[in-house]
């Protein structure tokens, strides 16, 4: 928890997010998922756009503020807020319009059963964007922060998510696969792989 605190300001609002979820684009009437919302910095841009949002986070607290939050900016009728992961998100089969996931993919305990989760919980044609930023190029603005660090071995909790593993993994599991590489997004390096189910 105490970790997560200092990330707080990133994880209440952040570039990327916005332009993750820009570039999924949810409609009005459409069901979104965001993987891993953390506090919402994905869930409450999407829920402005007047989509649904089921908003899977498996920590108690993020819950929590995700709650507190999308009440006092009344969306909390278009948002649902799901005890689980990207390997078990609990989310019926086909009732997903488009799933996102910010800097979630390098917790994903089985890359295998994330990607299959998600191409069951997607309706046919359903869009994907799966999004880690890169912390380990030193361009990244947060490089300082996270990947000098990690080069350095202090800091275990996370690893780098290979795109071509993704991609593969879910071209296995029946999705097609737009790109999947490392580009930028919000001016930021990131590894980043978008699908259709
Ligand atoms: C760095 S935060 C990112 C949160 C949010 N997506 C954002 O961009 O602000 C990572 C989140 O992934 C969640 N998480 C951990 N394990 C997960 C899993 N297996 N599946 C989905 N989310 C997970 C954590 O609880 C945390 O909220």
């Amino acid at each position: 928890m105490l970790r997560y605190l200092r990330f707080a300001p990133e994880l209440w609002t952040s570039e990327v997010n916005d332009a993750v979820v820009a570039r999924i684009a949810p409609q009005r009437g459409e069901t979104a998922m965001d993987i891993g919302a953390g506090i919402g910095a994905g869930t409450m841009p999407a829920a402005k756009t007047g989509c649904s949002v089921v908003a899977i986070e498996p920590t108690p607290y993020m819950r929590r503020i995700l709650g507190l939050r999308t009440r006092l900016f009344r969306v909390n009728d278009r948002v649902r807020i799901v005890d689980g992961t990207a390997e078990a998100t609990t989310v019926s089969a086909t009732s997903i319009d488009a799933a996102w996931a910010v800097n979630t993919m390098h917790h994903w305990t089985s890359l295998r059963d994330g990607v299959s989760e998600l191409v069951r919980v997607l309706a046919p044609g359903g869009r994907m964007l799966l999004v880690d930023e890169d912390f380990d190029d030193p361009a990244h603005p947060d490089f300082e922060k996270f990947g000098a660090k990690r080069a350095e071995g202090h800091e275990h909790h996370f690893h780098t998510v290979d795109p071509d593993v993704v991609a593969e993994a879910l071209t296995a599991a029946g999705a097609t696969v737009t790109f999947a590489g490392i580009d930028h997004i919000a001016g930021r390096p990131a590894i980043i792989i978008e699908a259709k189910a």
